[in-house]
């Protein structure tokens, strides 16, 4: 008796300790970084460049609400400090968007953390690591941000052209998946030219 009265403590306390948000959301928890491949020897020149986004993987992606997610892309230019200016081109609302940030090598070579990151409102903590990339082809990154108290990853598929294999799409699945991930949370967006291909 005592007994079950103490599982049932302990059972409870769980429950208590479990996040308030749970209720509404149950979300996928981040990856140790220690579990996340890092690119060896990265080459930070040879990264350098535009990347089509392939794909999307995240806690916080709905695949059925962004069914129709269009491409954008994603433009890496190396500073001298070795830090790098990103730009992401993307169509919103018919016109062609801008978002300009700096990645700032972090900790080991192809992980980065965000520049000037009190300029961003609410990221408390933001990681990327370059997973996997063959340069002229694809590359697989992690993304981790810490926002307003909340926990959330991202893996992308880039590639140099708008197409990469249906392999490349599964293997990214797949990985997707291994993190917990589910279809829902995966997304691999539409192709398009308007904006994207501009200089
Ligand atoms: C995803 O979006 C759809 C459509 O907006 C919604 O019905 C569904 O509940 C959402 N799923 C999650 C897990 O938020
Ligand atoms: C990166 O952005 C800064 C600030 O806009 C600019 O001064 C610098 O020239 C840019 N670097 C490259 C490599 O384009
Ligand atoms: C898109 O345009 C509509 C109508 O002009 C506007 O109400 C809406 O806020 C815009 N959305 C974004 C994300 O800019
Ligand atoms: C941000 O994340 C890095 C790497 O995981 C960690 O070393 C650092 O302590 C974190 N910073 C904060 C403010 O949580």
């Amino acid at each position: 008796m005592a007994r079950g009265i103490l599982c049932l403590g302990l059972v409870l306390l769980g429950a208590l300790q479990a996040p308030a948000q749970d209720s509404l959301i149950s979300p996928i928890p981040v990856p140790h970084l220690i579990s996340i491949p890092l690119q060896r020897d990265f080459q930070e020149d040879q990264f350098q460049g535009k990347w089509y986004v392939v794909g999307i993987a995240g806690n916080s992606i709905n695949a059925t609400r962004r069914a129709r997610f269009k491409m954008y892309t994603t433009t890496y230019e190396l500073n001298d400090d070795h830090s790098y200016n990103v730009t992401s081109t993307m169509i919103r609302n018919d016109t062609c968007d801008h978002w300009i940030r700096t990645f700032v090598p972090n900790d080991q070579p192809g992980q980065f953390t965000l520049g000037d990151i009190e300029s961003h409102v609410g990221v408390q903590n933001y990681t990327v690591r370059v997973m996997m990339t063959n340069y002229n082809q694809f590359a697989m990154m992690f993304f981790k941000k810490v926002h307003d108290n909340y926990e959330f990853f991202k893996i992308s598929l880039y590639g140099r052209t708008k197409e990469l294999s249906a392999d490349m799409k599964d293997y990214f699945a797949r990985f997707a998946k291994s993190l917990g991930l589910t279809d829902d949370h995966i997304i691999f967006p539409v192709p398009i030219d308007e904006c994207i291909d501009d200089k």
